[in-house]
């Protein structure tokens, strides 16, 4: 265990935002920081850094700590690692005392640990295969000289080369003391059927994969001849440390550079960001050669809401990543393309221009993305009317997309301008298209008030939450309805009891509706056992309950639910009703967590700021529900 004393030491030495700062970008705002938060999504920033109680919040989802907690959760530290992290980065000595063993956790870091000292043995033996032996030194280097890169370069994303030899590193590394087993994990090397091992990187040279924080999680290795018929890249698989989808390769070497200019360039392969670096152009980053994932996008969130994308000049290329840039898109990112020359892509086009050229050059070709979409779709209909409306769709797709009324607005404006459409033409299949998008914005904030309330962990008196009308509409519609679909996946009864068991504290006043709620979430029946189970049980109380909740009396009020949700087709009402009893059951949670945190106030010790940050934000979220759910009660 490391000494109190010291841990103190540490923390005031700690610059919390500092810490913070490298994973997020933070804006100063009064005493404090104020910046997304990097543990759950939002586009309004409700994380805040204190620096003088050294401390970081969110609001939203409630996670805060000091900078020893901030690291434990963003880079899935221990508690020990995250202190000698911090001691290391400002110099202080860390006391231990004793030994504290702790549980599982224990156990699966150290497993990490074990991985990361692979990857960082593995990432050793690789340079030094390329720095140090005739081998790498005769066929790797070349290569790298080739591409033109700098021995400053090489160093610098820590370059390697792996042998021919099917068992070089596997033979090294385990006469080094790494376990095979371990080696496996870390996805270096492979099991032969026989039971031996075989190296996963041969013959190849080797680009590391670093985090966010600098960590190492793997390789990709790059065959060298284009004769060979073998993949171009070996990557490595997912591990416990490396997980593909949420990758960026080079974030690290990047992120201060994309904090200071606002702004990240986006490409696609390593090569692309090693030449842009070495050209001095630092803010860049690759997906790996795949469409965007919402991971990636909310890892550029945290820096930037500046993207622009680099495109080579393949048309067909282009127009397969389109659809992915929809993505940034609706996460109001701002989202700007260049497109390269036929047959170039950022790595040739910069190293043929050299740096201030190609930087010029992505200056001036620069252009909005929507407006170099609908060229490039508008471009290829000639005067077929049928594609041409066919793109207009399409590129409206885009536009609605966009969660900014005002900036929609401007553009459909600028397609009309541009295209050469009819304004009124575009405004009206805009509307459409949000008509359609609105109601899957709709169950996004539904989504956000139920973790809000699902989490909230504060727990309230049973007869302040909720109302026993509403149970019983509820009920009354999974008798009536249990078995008809909700979705391609599942039925109506499947919806109902998926959202009873995720919210322990959503509890039932009706005797026989909180009855029926303990089965479910005791699973007496996980599956919709029908109406006539209930209507014909052996117990007479629940027989004529059910006749009773079933004979009408507790319908909900057609403007209840008509006012909820604008979708009035007569089939779908008793969905938009159960999603309106739930959301009016989280009403009445959020009314109770706003008396919570009003009561806070009065309590001298409350951090009065931070309270009604969070009462805002309560407020603001039940001013919605309520205009949601049309402020309509029940009414027997
Ligand atoms: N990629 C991959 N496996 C392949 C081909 C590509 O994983 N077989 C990924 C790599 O992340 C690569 C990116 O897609 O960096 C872009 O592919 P490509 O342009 O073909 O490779 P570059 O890395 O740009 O290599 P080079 O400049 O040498 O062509
Ligand atoms: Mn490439």
């Amino acid at each position: 265990m490391i000494s109190p004393g010291s841990i103190e030491q540490l923390l005031n030495a700690v610059v919390i935002e500092d810490v913070v700062g490298d994973y997020v970008s933070l804006k100063r705002s009064g005493s404090r920081y104020k910046g997304l938060c990097p543990f759950h999504d939002e586009k309004t920033p409700s994380f805040i850094v204190s620096p003088g109680m050294g401390i970081y919040k969110c609001f939203g989802c409630q996670k805060g700590g000091n900078a020893i907690q901030f690291l434990m959760e963003i880079d899935n530290m221990s508690y020990p690692e995250a202190a000698k992290a911090l001691a290391a980065r400002y110099g202080i000595e860390l006391i231990e005392t004793g030994n504290r063993d702790d549980d599982e956790y224990r156990e699966k870091q150290k497993v990490r640990e074990s991985l990361q000292a692979a990857l960082d043995y593995a990432a050793g033996f690789f340079e030094n295969q390329l720095h140090d032996e005739v081998e790498g030194k005769t066929k790797a280097m070349p290569y790298f000289k080739e591409r033109g890169y700098t021995y400053e370069t090489i160093r610098k994303w820590r370059l390697g080369y792996s042998p021919e030899d099917w068992e070089a590193f596997t033979l090294k590394a385990t006469k080094q003391g790494y376990k095979s087993e371990n080696l496996e994990l870390a996805g270096l090397i492979k099991k032969r059927d026989n039971g031996s091992f075989y190296d996963l990187y041969r013959n190849r040279v080797i680009f590391p994969l670093v985090g966010v924080s600098g960590k190492l999680l793997g390789f990709a290795g790059r065959k060298m001849s284009s004769t060979d018929p073998a993949p171009k890249y070996v990557n490595s698989p997912e591990t416990e440390l490396y997980k593909k989808s949420d990758f960026l390769y080079g974030i690290f070497q990047a992120k201060n550079a994309i904090k200071k200019q606002d702004k990240v360039y986006l490409t696609e392969g390593y090569t692309d960001v090693i030449t842009l670096h070495q050209a001095g152009i630092e803010n860049v980053v690759a997906s790996s050669g795949t469409a965007l994932t919402p991971s990636q996008i909310k890892l550029i969130r945290r820096f930037t809401p500046n993207v622009t994308v680099l495109y080579d000049g393949d048309a067909a290329g282009i127009k397969a990543s389109l659809r992915g840039i929809d993505l940034l898109l609706a996460d109001d990112l701002n989202v700007r393309v260049v497109s390269l020359p036929e047959g170039k892509d950022p790595d040739s086009y910069c190293s043929k221009l050299g740096g201030e050229a190609f930087s010029d050059y992505l200056y001036s070709e620069e252009q909005n993305f929507i407006l170099f979409k609908a060229k490039l779709l508008l471009s290829e209909c000639g005067d077929d009317p049928i594609k041409k409306s066919e793109a207009i769709r399409d590129i409206l797709q885009s536009v609605a997309c966009m969660n900014d009324a005002l900036k929609r607005n401007a553009m459909s404006q600028e397609l009309a301008r541009v295209c050469k459409i009819d304004e009124a033409l575009l405004a009206a299949e805009l509307g459409k298209l949000l008509r359609s998008k609105n109601l899957k914005n709709e169950q996004d904030f539904i989504k956000e008030v139920k973790q809000l309330t699902t989490a909230s962990g504060i727990e309230f008196p049973r007869e302040e939450l909720t109302d026993v009308h509403q149970e019983r509409a509820l009920f009354r519609i999974l008798l009536l309805h249990g078995d008809e679909t909700w979705d391609e996946n599942s039925k109506v009864s499947d919806f109902i009891i998926k959202e009873i068991k995720e919210d322990n504290q959503l509890l039932f006043n009706d005797e026989m509706c909180a009855l029926l709620v303990a089965q479910i979430k005791f699973g007496v029946w996980d599956k919709w056992p029908g109406q006539s189970y209930f209507t014909q049980h052996s117990n007479a109380d629940i027989a004529s309950w059910a006749a009773g909740v079933l004979s009408s009396g507790y319908e909900l009020s057609s403007a209840f639910a008509d006012n909820f949700i604008h979708v009035k087709k007569e089939e779908d009402n008793f969905k938009n009703e159960i999603t309106a009893v739930f959301l009016y059951l989280r009403k009445k949670k959020l009314d109770n967590l706003i008396k919570h945190y009003t009561l806070l106030l009065q309590d001298p010790e409350t951090d009065v700021s931070d309270t009604l940050e969070m009462l805002n934000y309560l407020n603001e979220l039940r001013s919605r529900v309520s205009k949601d759910i049309g402020g309509v009660v029940f009414t027997i």
